[in-house]
């Protein structure tokens, strides 16, 4: 079988990290079952992380300038994490951050339920869109930002959204799912690392969301990923993967 590392040493190829200092980093931040689900078949919020995996979740958010969230993850749970820790509000602030991230919801057709309680917490949000997705939300106060960058074929443009993300200030994002929108920022090549924490349950369910959603990497194609840290807290073990980029 076609091995990449193989292709590797022959091509001399060096392993790159990080963004090249255009766009936002980005770190996945995610919770899973031990076969690989991030939610059972219902598709409802996945509570089944300990209060160690909350506390990590939130301290990878307090490192971040941006959150990034696909709808998907809103609609299921209607609201999103925001630093409440004293300490982690204090580091914020010694660092010259403002005490909240921003939160940015990624919807191409930016149908999202004005009642969430999302809208009532006190964090900046910010809205990734199409121009369609745009045009129901502008004028309105729930967005502070709305951002509208779409392909010739009406998609969202990732590379263009990163670019302008960068220019306004983001340099680093915590991306906090679901599969859907983690699929979409590897395909685009712009996922850097991953925080997975392996909780001790089984969900199963061929339709249950997974960490990578979409349509699929073959092995040849699939990125590799360097094991930066693994961390064992009684029965979780929480990971954290680089993605080996490659340079000739
Ligand atoms: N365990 C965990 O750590 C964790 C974390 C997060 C989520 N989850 C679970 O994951 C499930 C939700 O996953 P999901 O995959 O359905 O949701 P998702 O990725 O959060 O959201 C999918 C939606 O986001 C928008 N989106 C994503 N990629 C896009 C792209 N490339 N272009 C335009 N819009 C894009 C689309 O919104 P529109 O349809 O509005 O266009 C799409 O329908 C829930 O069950 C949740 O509990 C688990």
């Amino acid at each position: 079988m076609y091995r990449l590392f193989q292709l590797e040493a022959d091509l001399n190829i060096k392993a790159k990290v990080g963004s090249g200092g255009d766009r936002p980093t980005t770190t996945v931040v995610l919770a899973m079952s031990v076969d690989g689900k991030i939610a059972d078949t219902s598709r409802a919020a996945a509570r089944f992380g300990s209060a160690h995996d909350k506390a990590h979740l939130e301290q990878q958010v307090a490192q971040a300038d941006g959150v990034l969230l696909g709808a998907g993850t809103l609609r299921a749970y209607g609201t999103t994490l925001r630093v409440v820790q004293s300490g982690l509000l204090e580091q914020r602030q010694q660092q010259g951050k403002p005490l909240q991230p921003v939160q940015i919801v990624c919807s191409r057709s930016a149908t999202i339920d004005p009642q969430f309680p999302f809208f009532r917490q006190p964090v900046p949000r910010w809205l990734l869109t199409t121009t369609a997705g745009a045009q129901q939300w502008q004028g309105g106060e729930d967005f502070e930002r709305i951002l509208a960058v779409e392909t010739a074929t009406g998609k969202i443009d990732w590379q263009a959204a990163f670019q302008q993300l960068w220019t306004l200030g983001l340099k680093n994002l915590a991306v906090l799912g679901g599969g859907t929108l983690v699929a979409s920022l590897l395909e685009a090549d712009l996922v850097d690392e991953l925080w997975l924490t392996v909780c001790p349950l089984l969900l199963g369910g061929a339709t249950a969301p997974t960490p990578i959603d979409g349509v699929g990497l073959m092995t040849a194609l699939a990125p590799r990923l360097q094991l930066l840290e693994a961390r064992t807290i009684d029965d979780e073990v929480f990971l954290h993967y680089q993605v080996r980029r490659f340079e000739i």
